[in-house]
C-alpha cells in the first residue's frame, strides 16, 4: 500500500527549496493555487497567523522551517546569535499559541541548537533538523494509514462509506495526511466506495480543501453540511467516522475542529465506530483531560456573512474554532507509534513510551 500512495500523490503544501520555505496558500484554495515564498521567519509567522498553512502537523514544519530561516539573519548580522534566536522562536509561537504540534517542533528546533557546541556549519545542521522534522512526518503519515486501514479491514471488509470533518490531508500536514491518510489508504486498498466530507462550518476546511483533495486524487467524495452528518450516519452505510485531532490529552480526550464532538455523539448513536488519526506529537500530557484545552473563540465574522451581506441583527455570535470529544466517545486513537483501542490514562501514558514503528 505504501507503494500506491506514494505514487498517488498529487497534493504537496509545503515545499523546502534553494534555502526558501514554499507555502501553498490555503485561504485561496480551491480557486486559485498561489504559493507564498518565505525567506525570513516574519513570513513564515504570518503565514501560520493568517491561516496561510493550517493543520496542526504543517504548522509545526512549517515553524522549524522558519527557525532555519531566522537563524541564518540572525547569524549573518553576528554577536550572540543564538540568544537572538528566542525572539524568533517567541515569534513563531505566537503566532498559534494552542498548536501543540507548533510548540513541539520549535523545542526540537531549540534542544537541537543547544547541542551544536561549536559545530562548523550550525546552518546546515539545523536545517538537517527541519529537514528531518518533515520527513518523520510523511513517514509518520504512511505509518497511520497503514495502522488505521488494517483496522477498518479487521473491523468490516470491504464496501463502505467514511464520514470525515475538517482536513486532515497533504494540506494539513507534511505528507498524506492523518485521518485523511488512512482514507486515502482504505480507498486504494478497495475498502471505501465513497468519502462524506463535512463542509466544517465557519471556515469551510470541508468544502474548499478536502473536496478539492479528494477529488484531485479520483476518491468519491460527497460533500454534505455538517447538520447531515447524523441522518448520514442512519442512511448512507457509513461505517467510520475517521478525524485528526489538533491536540489530545492524558486520558485521551481529544481537542479538533469544532463540529467533531456532535459527531463522536451521533456515531456512538448509530453504531458508527469513531477514528482518531494524530502522531503522537499530538498527546499533550500536561494536560490530564480535555476541561483546559484553550478553546480560542473566532470573531464570528463568517456566522454574520449571509450570501455576502453583513447581517446586522443585535445578536451576539458564539464562535469557538474548537471542541473536546471525550475519550469515552473514542473507539481508537491511531499514532505512529500504535494504536490505543477505547483511550485512557494509562494506555496514553503506555503509548508514550513506546519506540515509533518505523
Ligand atoms: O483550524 P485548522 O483548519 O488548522 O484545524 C485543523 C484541525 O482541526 C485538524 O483536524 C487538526 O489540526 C489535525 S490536521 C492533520
Amino acid at each position: 500500500m505504501r507503494d500506491r500512495l506514494l505514487a498517488a500523490e498529487k497534493v504537496k503544501a509545503i515545499e523546502w527549496r534553494d534555502g526558501a520555505l514554499y507555502l501553498l496558500d490555503q485561504r485561496d484554495l480551491p480557486f486559485e493555487e498561489n504559493w507564498i515564498a518565505c525567506t525570513h521567519v516574519a513570513a513564515v509567522a504570518e503565514a501560520i497567523r493568517s491561516g496561510a498553512v493550517r493543520g496542526a502537523p504543517a504548522i509545526g514544519i512549517s515553524a522549524a522551517y522558519g527557525i532555519v530561516l531566522a537563524a541564518r539573519d540572525r547569524e549573518a548580522e553576528g554577536g550572540d546569535w543564538h540568544g537572538a534566536l528566542e525572539a524568533d522562536f517567541a515569534l513563531l509561537g505566537d503566532a498559534g499559541p494552542a498548536v501543540v504540534d507548533l510548540a513541539w517542533a520549535l523545542e526540537r528546533m531549540r534542544d537541537r541548537l543547544g547541542r551544536l557546541k561549536g559545530h562548523a556549519e550550525p546552518l546546515a545542521v539545523l536545517e538537517a533538523e527541519a529537514l528531518a522534522i518533515h520527513e518523520s512526518d510523511r513517514e509518520a503519515n504512511l505509518t497511520m494509514a497503514q495502522l488505521g486501514v488494517d483496522l477498518i479491514r479487521k473491523h468490516q471488509g470491504n464496501a463502505q462509506a467514511i464520514l470525515t470533518h475538517c482536513n486532515t490531508g497533504a494540506l494539513a500536514t507534511g505528507g498524506f495526511g492523518t485521518a485523511l491518510g488512512v482514507i486515502r489508504g482504505a480507498y486504494i486498498e478497495g475498502m471505501v466506495e465513497r468519502v462524506y466530507a463535512d463542509e466544517t462550518r465557519p471556515w469551510l476546511q470541508g468544502s474548499r480543501l478536502t473536496a478539492w483533495e479528494l477529488a484531485k486524487e479520483g476518491i468519491p467524495v460527497t460533500l454534505n453540511a455538517d447538520s447531515a452528518a447524523a441522518h448520514i450516519m442512519k442512511t448512507k452505510g457509513v461505517t467510520w467516522v475517521v478525524v485528526g485531532a489538533e491536540r489530545i490529552a492524558a486520558n485521551g480526550d481529544v481537542a479538533n475542529k469544532i463540529g467533531t464532538y456532535q459527531l463522536a455523539v451521533c456515531a456512538m448513536h448509530h453504531g458508527v465506530r469513531f477514528m482518531v488519526v494524530a502522531p503522537s506529537s499530538a498527546i499533550d500530557l500536561s494536560l490530564a483531560n480535555g476541561d483546559d484545552f484553550p478553546i480560542e473563540e473566532q470573531g464570528g465574522e463568517a456566522l454574520l456573512d449571509v450570501g455576502g451581506k453583513r447581517l446586522d441583527a443585535a445578536v451576539d455570535v458564539f464562535d469557538p474554532g474548537f471542541d473536546v470529544t471525550p475519550a469515552d466517545l473514542i473507539d481508537v486513537i491511531v499514532t505512529e507509534k500504535g494504536i490505543i483501542e477505547r483511550p485512557d490514562t494509562a494506555k496514553i501514558a503506555q503509548l508514550m513510551c513506546r519506540k515509533r514503528l518505523h
